[in-house]
Parts: structure tokens; sequence; C-alpha cells
């Protein structure tokens, strides 16, 4: 489904980073895969990569920084002269952020803006200029963001923000063929999870409401839906948000408290 694309894949951290699902799997669907990773987490990730069934390229990368981000878009183009696809798995909120709402400091706020938002519009920002003719793909990582869940907090409206920029990146960039969709994901355990309290509250919510079977462990349905968006087959879809979450979002309350 991927052969011959050289993606840049983004947020692995650990053996459960979704985004180490979707680069094994890309890799096994014919994919090239280029792993950029937070410089703290470089030795991590490149301990799941040696996991991986082909070599992959690791790299160093804070995509809040503008320099990195120059310095891996002159490495990808020197070196592989294009991109086809882009998967943005990054998010990071400072805790004051995910503890609460209402009195934050602004500068938790900022933070987790500019890395869980700002850095979807960086990466698409590079993949237009670094796009072949016949077009690419962006694919970020969303969780629900339409009502407010009884944790989340500030991951909430960046989610939201998120996904009103996959609008907006969708509009400008297909004039030259580069696609934006998101696939809203349920509750995996991962590091990012583990950092938001009571995360597995959501967990037992899907455990109750999903109406079909959801593994908090394993985020392999999640990757087969990003590599789809990320290959030839999903050419006429941008601006989408797919979610992939075992049916939980088209419940209403009422089953959860039925099912209880
Ligand atoms: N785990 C879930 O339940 C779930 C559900 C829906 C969506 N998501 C989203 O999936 C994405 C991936 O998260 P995950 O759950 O796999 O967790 P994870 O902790 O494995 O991945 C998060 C990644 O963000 C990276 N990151 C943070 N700040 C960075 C920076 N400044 N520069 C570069 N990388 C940075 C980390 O290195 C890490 O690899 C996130 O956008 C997350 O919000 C997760």
């Amino acid at each position: 489904m991927l052969d011959g694309k050289r993606l840049l894949v983004t947020g692995i951290a650990t053996g459960d980073s979704i985004a180490a699902a979707v680069a094994e799997r890309a890799l096994l669907s014919g994919a090239e895969v280029w792993v950029a990773a937070f410089p703290r987490d470089v030795p991590a990730a490149k301990a799941v990569a040696a996991t991986f069934p082909k070599p992959v390229t690791v790299t160093a990368v804070d995509a809040t920084s503008e320099e990195d981000l120059t310095v891996l878009e002159e490495d990808v183009r020197r070196q592989w002269g294009h991109l086809d696809g882009v998967l943005h798995a990054i998010a990071f909120a400072p805790q004051a952020a995910l503890t609460g709402i209402i009195d934050v400091p602004a500068n938790a706020v900022e933070t987790a803006l500019r890395t869980s938002v700002w850095t979807y519009s960086a990466f698409g920002g590079m993949l237009g200029r670094l796009a072949p003719p016949s077009g690419a793909s962006l694919v970020g990582l969303d969780f629900d963001s339409e009502r407010a869940w009884p944790v989340y907090n500030w991951m909430g409206p960046c989610k939201a923000a998120l996904r009103s920029l996959n609008g907006y990146l969708a509009r400008d960039l297909g004039t030259v063929r580069v696609r934006s969709n998101l696939v809203a994901a349920g509750p995996l355990r991962t590091r990012a999870a583990s950092g938001i309290p009571d995360f597995e509250v959501l967990v037992h919510s899907w455990a109750r409401q999903a109406p079909l079977l959801w593994d908090p462990t394993d985020a392999s349905g999640v990757a087969d839906v990003v590599c789809f968006l990320l290959s030839d087959l999903a050419r006429l879809i941008t601006g989408e948000v797919i979610h992939v979450d075992g049916g939980f979002h088209a419940m209403a309350t009422w089953l959860n408290q039925s099912k209880c």
C-alpha cells in the first residue's frame, strides 16, 4: 500500500507510541521511514527502531524549534529529495495544564499549544515544500475534541484547535496536492497518556460504551488507518477526521448508563 513512499514519522518515545506502530506497519507496507524524535527520546527511539523490519534513519528534532525544523528539512531534501508523507504524533502539556482549566498559568497553555498544535502547521509547511508533483499526505492524531471530558483539560482545547487547523491546512496545501487528515483515536496506554491525570476514567468509559471491543494496549488499528491515509488509496480525502475509537463517538451517553 505504501510501496516506494518516503515518510517522516515523528513521536516515537517508547515501543507503545502510536508512531512506533505506524512506522512498523508503514515499513511492512513498503515505505521508507525517517524518524524524527525529540532529542531526549532519541536513544529510546533508536532502541525501538532496532526492532523494525527494515533500517530507518533516526534524527533529533525538537519540533517547537524553528532552527531544528529548518535543519531537518534541509537534511531530508539533501538525502531524499522529496517527502511523500508525514505523521505528526506530537503532544505535550505541562502538568498545570492537564490538571485544570481555570487559573492555569498562560505559559503552560502556550507550551501546550505550541507543541501540540503549532507544530502540525510547521510540518504541513515542510511537507508542502518537499512534496513531489504527485502530492503528499500529512496525518495527525486527535482525541475527540467535540465535548468536554471529565479529564484531559487543556489538551481538549489543543485538540479542538488541531482539528480546526486540519481544515485550514487542507485548504492551503490542496493547491500543491498535499492532503491533511486526522485520526481520532480512542484511549491508548502510552507515555503521553500516563501524564494525563485520571486517564483510566477514559479507558473505563470505553470498556463500557464502545460498541467494538477496545484494547487500550493495541495501537495497530489506529496505525492501519494512518497508513491508509498516507497511501494513494486516500488521494481524494482531505480536511477529514476519521474516528478509530471502536465506535465510542457515535454512542449517546444513555447507553453508558444503561450498561452500568
Ligand atoms: N494515547 C492516547 O490515548 C491518544 C489518543 C488520541 C490521540 N493521541 C495522540 O497521539 C499522539 C502521540 O501520542 P502517544 O499517545 O503515542 O504518546 P507518546 O508519548 O508515545 O508520544 C508523544 C510524542 O510527542 C513527542 N514530543 C513531545 N514534545 C515534542 C517536541 N517538542 N518535539 C518533538 N517531539 C515531541 C514525544 O517525544 C513523544 O514521542 C499525540 O498527539 C496524542 O495526543 C493519543
